[in-house]
């Protein structure tokens, strides 16, 4: 990894105590002759929200699929937990997709099911609660921690671009995830709409204590939600560093991406 010069000088060393909750080591995937992930080295500790920023294509969620175990490296490991996914089987992959949600782009939810129904689907079908109170007790908490209680027997098709976003953020965290992969969470909102998501990340952590990797765009949301920012270039990871950090780098490629940014 090319580093940022004056980044590494002002690392914090207190995160090397810390737990490793995703250690990824010289990640390689290619797609036929197209090398997306050349050599990709991250750590991330428990209870951080690291963001990730790259130019389109640069294999981001090729990235995240490799986390969740959806995409076999070429090369290199991942490793959740202190656990290879690579090496993991139907079954263990599952138990370990339990303590990590994701949040895909699109929301994700059933478009046949009221919001509740949406919620209590994970709650029914993956921890096997059979409680009626305390699905509804549940589904009620996670509705009202991203503010969207009022919707519950809306349908998707009812809701907007950013109640929808909410809605999946709800079902995402109903399952209380020990990790939560972010794949572009405020993509096509408007400003304030996506400020309220970003605020939810952060708010997401520090109550549920959540381990975090954040893929966005959205330079607010990076600067609202990140303990740690790594940027992505060319199969790679250039630099990395806290949001201020890199917002003072003299790096070209790392400055591109704050050229906005006061
Ligand atoms: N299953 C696949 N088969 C073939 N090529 C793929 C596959 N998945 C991704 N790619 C290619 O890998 C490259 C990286 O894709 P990826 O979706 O990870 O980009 P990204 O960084 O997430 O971009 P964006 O910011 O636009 O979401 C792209 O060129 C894409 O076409
Ligand atoms: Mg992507």
């Amino acid at each position: 990894m090319a580093e940022v010069k004056e980044n590494s000088k002002q690392k914090q060393p207190s995160t090397k105590k810390e737990e490793v909750v995703i250690a990824i080591k010289g990640l390689k995937k290619s797609f036929g002759e197209k090398h997306v992930l050349k050599n990709i080295n991250l750590e991330v500790h428990r209870g951080e929200n690291v963001v990730i920023l790259g130019r389109s294509g640069t294999g981001k969620s090729v990235t995240i699929q490799c986390i969740i175990g959806m995409l076999k490296p070429d090369g290199g490991t991942v490793k959740v937990f202190g656990d290879d996914v690579a090496e993991m089987n139907e079954k263990e992959l599952k138990e370990l997709r339990i303590k990590m949600g994701f949040l895909f782009q699109s929301g994700a939810l059933y478009d046949s099911m009221s919001v509740r129904e949406n919620l209590e689907f994970p709650l029914t079908r993956v921890l096997k609660i059979k409680d009626q109170a305390e699905i509804d007790k549940r589904v009620e908490e996670a509705l009202e921690s991203v503010g969207l209680l009022d919707a519950i027997d809306k349908m998707p098709s009812d809701l907007s671009g950013g109640m929808r976003k909410r809605a999946g953020l709800a079902r995402t965290i109903i399952v209380e995830p020990e990790i939560i992969l972010y794949d572009e969470p405020t993509t096509g909102l408007d400003p304030i709409t996506s400020r309220e998501i970003s605020d939810l990340i952060l708010s997401i952590q520090k109550k549920q204590k959540t381990t975090s990797i954040i893929i966005t765009h959205d330079m607010e949301c990076a600067r609202i939600a990140s303990d740690r920012v790594v940027i992505m270039n060319d199969g790679e990871y250039l630099a990395e560093g806290t949001f201020d950090q890199l917002h003072k780098s003299k790096d070209k490629i790392v400055g591109s991406y704050f050229q906005d940014i006061l």
